[in-house]
C-alpha cells in the first residue's frame, strides 16, 4: 500500500498568530478522530508486515516561512509534519531572501515544496532551478514535494505529455528516487490551481497513471509504484474523495481549503477512507 501525503500550502496567507491558531486547530481536530486508532493500536513489527491506511497517511502543513519556527514549536508533539514553501541549493552565502535546508531543519521541517507554478511563472523557477534544489534536498532529512503541470494552453493543446515529461526529465536529472518515504511529485495543472475548476478524477488518473509510467522508466517498476504522487488544484472536502479514489493519486497538494479546518478535515480524511 502506497503513503498518501495531504499537504497544505498555505500560501502567503495568515499571520504569525493565526497561523498557529490555524496548525494547533488542524492538530487537535486530527487527534479527536479515530483514523488514527489503528496505527496505534498495532505493533510496529505488524505495521511492517500489513500497512493499513492508518499508517499510510501523513499530513503536512506549509505555512509562510516568518511562522515555522513558531509553528513548529506549537506541533511537535502533534501528528501534524511541518513543511516550507521553498528552499536553496546552496548551504549558506550571500542569497538574499533565501533559506537553508540547515534553518529549515532547525525549526522542524520535515518537507519543502519545490517547483510550484506560482514560483515558476512569478518568479523565474525553471526546470534547471528545480533540479538544483533537489539535488541539494535529496542529501538532507528533509522531503521534497516536487510540483509539475500543465498550463490551459498547452492542455489545449495537447502537449501536457511532454510538459510533464520535460518538467520530470530536467527536474529529476540526476537524482535518485527511492519510492517510498523518498521523494513526492505533485500533479497541479496550473488552469486548475486556485481557480475552483479541478481536474476530472480521468483527467488528474490519465496524468498520475503517465508520470507514473515515466517514473518506470526511468527509476524501474517497483520504485514507481511506491512513489507518491498527489494532486494538486481546487481540491476542496467535496471532490477530495472521488479524486482520492483514483488508482494513481496518492494525497493531495492543497492551497485554499487548507486554510480552514472544516475544509482539511474532510480531505485529510478522505486520504484515511481510501
Ligand atoms: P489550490 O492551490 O488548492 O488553492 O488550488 C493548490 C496549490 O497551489 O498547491
Amino acid at each position: 500500500m502506497r503513503e498518501r501525503i495531504v499537504a497544505g500550502n498555505w500560501k502567503m496567507n495568515t499571520t504569525p498568530q493565526e497561523g498557529v491558531k490555524l496548525a494547533c486547530a488542524v492538530a487537535e481536530a486530527i487527534a479527536s478522530t479515530n483514523w488514527q486508532t489503528r496505527a496505534s493500536a498495532s505493533s510496529a513489527e505488524s505495521r511492517r508486515q500489513t500497512p493499513s491506511s492508518a499508517d499510510n497517511v501523513t499530513v503536512v502543513i506549509c505555512p509562510p516561512a516568518t511562522h515555522l519556527a513558531i509553528i513548529g514549536e506549537a506541533v511537535k508533539s502533534s501528528s501534524v509534519e511541518l513543511g516550507a514553501q521553498n528552499v536553496h541549493w546552496a548551504d549558506k552565502g550571500a542569497y538574499t531572501s533565501e533559506l537553508s535546508s540547515a534553518m529549515l531543519e532547525a525549526v522542524g521541517c520535515k518537507w519543502v515544496i519545490i517547483g510550484h507554478s506560482e514560483r515558476r511563472s512569478m518568479f523565474g523557477e525553471t526546470d534547471e532551478t528545480v533540479n538544483m534544489r533537489l539535488r541539494h534536498i535529496v542529501k538532507t532529512d528533509i522531503r521534497p514535494i516536487v510540483c509539475i503541470g500543465e498550463t490551459l494552453d498547452k492542455r489545449q493543446s495537447e502537449q501536457t505529455f511532454a510538459v510533464l515529461e520535460q518538467q520530470l526529465k530536467v527536474g529529476l536529472d540526476g537524482v535518485e528516487l527511492v519510492g517510498r518515504e523518498g521523494v513526492v511529485i505533485a500533479y497541479e495543472p496550473v488552469w486548475a490551481i486556485g481557480t475552483g475548476l479541478n481536474a476530472t478524477p480521468e483527467q488528474a488518473q490519465e496524468a498520475h497513471r503517465f508520470i507514473r509510467g515515466l517514473l518506470s522508466k526511468m527509476y524501474g517498476k517497483d520504485i514507481a509504484d511506491n512513489n507518491v504522487i498527489q494532486y494538486g488544484g481546487s481540491m476542496n472536502e467535496k471532490n477530495a474523495n472521488e479524486l482520492m479514489a483514483c488508482q494513481d493519486v496518492d494525497g493531495g497538494l492543497i492551497g485554499g481549503a487548507s486554510l480552514r479546518v472544516d475544509k482539511f478535515l474532510p480531505i485529510i480524511k478522505a486520504a484515511y477512507s481510501q
